[in-house]
């Protein structure tokens, strides 16, 4: 069988992790797009110089041209500017969305069957953009967020409980801002849900709740301590996994921005949920029932997706 292909749109600090990751797991031959002349083919000549060492195989090629991705299984969205320090995901909207449009429309030309994961910020609203410029069917287009801001919930949850981060879930939903929404109750070690783990006094409510804020400011913490640019090795793993999901039909249950029609009680959105990833891509929308604070949290998590959408309908009148 022929390897599969995987576009990369954008060869930044993601597009980067990205393609080497891909090499890494055997996923398929990749191409790197980027508009800057010279750094997807270098990054894709250097990555595929690693090869021999590491011992996988993979072709690598790099463009200027959105020609290069025709017939790409799976494409995934790094293209735009990263956050810098001071500014907000929602700073980016405008600049970002000119670049949805730009890779909508090569996706439509030349990859309209490949599944798409979008990780350009602000998330909900750029994988909401790109849906539409694209016109991809809503199942085979989701946003990175989720698995990204339950990952950071794990690894600070396994570090305070000092077990391994393969028995720790966590479960963050709701859109890709600092109003995310950490659900504890669903969150577990070995099953044990959080507060369980409170009550038999593995850790104390406060720390929990310094956790889960932590968490949801995850990003910009990154973005401190780097000061030129945005997080990139856990937004790619993130992708990554979601990729390998749909290229082996593994069926994995991981938070994602979806497109929601009536689930939630939300119509017309991408907004994080828990997804099954599979080879016919969005399988399955999990619907959880939520508690009354959850419930006002996820809320207000979609008002703010909800607020950068018709922001992006105001600037491009085509969205509207
Ligand atoms: N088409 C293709 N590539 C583009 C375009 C465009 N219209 N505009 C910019 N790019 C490229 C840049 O040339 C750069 O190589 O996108 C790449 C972005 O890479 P970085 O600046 O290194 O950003 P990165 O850290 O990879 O993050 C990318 O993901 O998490 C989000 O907020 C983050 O929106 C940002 C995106």
């Amino acid at each position: 069988m022929a390897r599969s292909k995987i576009a990369l749109i954008g060869a930044g600090q993601i597009g980067g992790t990205l393609a080497h990751l891909a090499g890494l797991k055997e996923l398929g031959d990749v191409v790197m797009f980027d508009i800057a002349e010279g750094v997807p083919q270098g990054k894709g000549l250097d990555i595929a110089e690693s090869a021999p060492v590491d011992g996988f195989d993979a072709k690598y090629a790099g463009a200027n041209d959105y020609s290069a991705i025709a017939g790409a299984d799976v494409v995934i969205v790094t293209a735009g500017v990263p956050r810098k320090p001071g500014m907000s995901r929602d700073d980016l909207l405008g600049i970002n969305l000119k670049v949805m449009e730009a890779v909508g429309n090569g996706i439509k030309q030349y990859a309209p069957d490949a599944f798409v994961i979008c990780i350009t910020n602000p998330l909900d609203a750029m994988v909401w953009a790109l849906q539409k410029f694209s016109g991809l069917k809503p199942e085979k287009i989701v946003g990175m967020a989720g698995v990204l801001d339950s990952a950071r919930f794990r690894h600070f949850l396994a570090e305070e409980f000092n077990v391994s981060v393969k028995d720790v879930t966590a479960f963050v939903l709701g859109g890709h801002g600092d109003d995310m929404v950490p659900l504890v109750r669903y969150s577990t070690v070995a099953g044990v849900p959080l507060p369980d783990l409170v009550k038999m006094g593995w850790t104390t409510q406060a720390k929990l709740d310094a956790m889960v804020e932590r968490t949801r400011k995850g990003g910009g913490e990154i973005v401190n301590l780097l000061k030129t640019g945005s997080a990139f090795y856990a937004p790619a793993a993130s992708a990554i996994a979601m990729a390998e999901s749909y290229l082996k039909d593994k069926k994995r249950v991981l938070p994602c921005a979806a497109y929601l029609t009536g689930q939630y009680g939300v119509k017309d959105m991408f907004v994080g949920v828990p997804i099954v990833i599979g080879a016919k891509g969005v399988e399955r929308i999990v619907e959880v029932e939520f508690s009354g604070d959850e419930k006002a949290m996820f809320e207000k998590s979609v008002a703010s997706v909800q607020g950068l959408v018709d922001a992006c309908k105001q600037i491009n009148a085509a969205l509207a």
